[in-house]
């Protein structure tokens, strides 16, 4: 018999908060968390530790044979595996933002990463960060946000983030990287980062994490009964 998993479905751009919100609705709703970028940003390192340029397309996908990456439930979230290797953050750098960035415009990547994205959401409860996740991976998700804020708004979080954890940068640098992703990842030809037609928008742009937080279980209150 085929499970009846509930599936939420966040998308939107690069520091929208998507990530902190995810993981906060997850942990209210116990629901697994699935961080659909860190899959992208893994295949990006894999590539540039290879030593081929993030624009090389034919490079990059005569390398898919060889990755072996897996996503494994662990403390409610995807952990993500390379070659059974457990990730972190060195797939968090700015080289490997715009690898994963660039990587993630080849169909042959996206397609090879659809299935490991789809099987976890068909055994688990799941809310799942991404760009595509409404309108590609999880088309029949329950609910769909999509969060924005203003690229203003965004690069200030981030650039807040950056220098909590001791990354040396400007502003303007993060305002800059910022516009260049987005950019790259909603004008591609394929998957571009853009709201499903049944997406709800959800702009944060004036809101704290926790005003967020319970902007979003308002939507979700009235669909998902616990
Ligand atoms: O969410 P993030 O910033 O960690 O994602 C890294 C890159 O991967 C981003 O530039 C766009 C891409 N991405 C994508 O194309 N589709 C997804 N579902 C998730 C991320």
């Amino acid at each position: 018999m085929v499970k009846t998993t509930f599936k939420i479905a966040l998308d939107g751009p690069s520091g929208s908060g998507k990530s902190t919100l995810a993981k906060n609705l997850a942990k209210r709703y116990g629901f697994v968390y699935i961080d659909t970028g860190a899959l992208y940003r893994t295949i990006g390192l894999f590539v540039c530790e290879r030593g081929i340029a993030s624009d090389d397309k034919a490079g990059i996908i005569s390398c898919l044979p060889d990755i072996k990456i897996e996503m494994k439930l662990e403390n409610g979230g995807g952990a993500v595996y390379l070659g059974g290797k457990r990730i972190g953050d060195e797939i968090r750098t700015p080289v490997i933002s715009k690898y994963a960035s660039d990587v993630s415009k080849i169909p042959e990547v996206r397609a090879f990463l659809l299935e490991t994205q789809r099987s976890i959401a068909r055994e688990n409860n799941v809310i799942m960060d991404g760009r595509d996740i409404g309108t590609v991976i999880l088309p029949d998700a329950q609910i769909k946000l999509f969060v924005t804020a203003s690229p203003e708004a965004r690069a200030k979080r981030r650039y807040n983030e950056l220098c909590e954890r001791g990354v040396e940068t400007s502003y303007e640098e993060v305002l800059a990287d910022m516009k260049w992703r987005d950019a790259n990842d909603s004008g591609r030809e394929i998957a571009p980062a853009i709201p499903a037609p049944d997406a709800i928008l959800f702009d944060n742009s004036g809101m704290t994490i926790e005003e967020t937080v319970e902007n979003a279980a308002e939507i979700i209150d009235k669909v998902y009964n616990k």
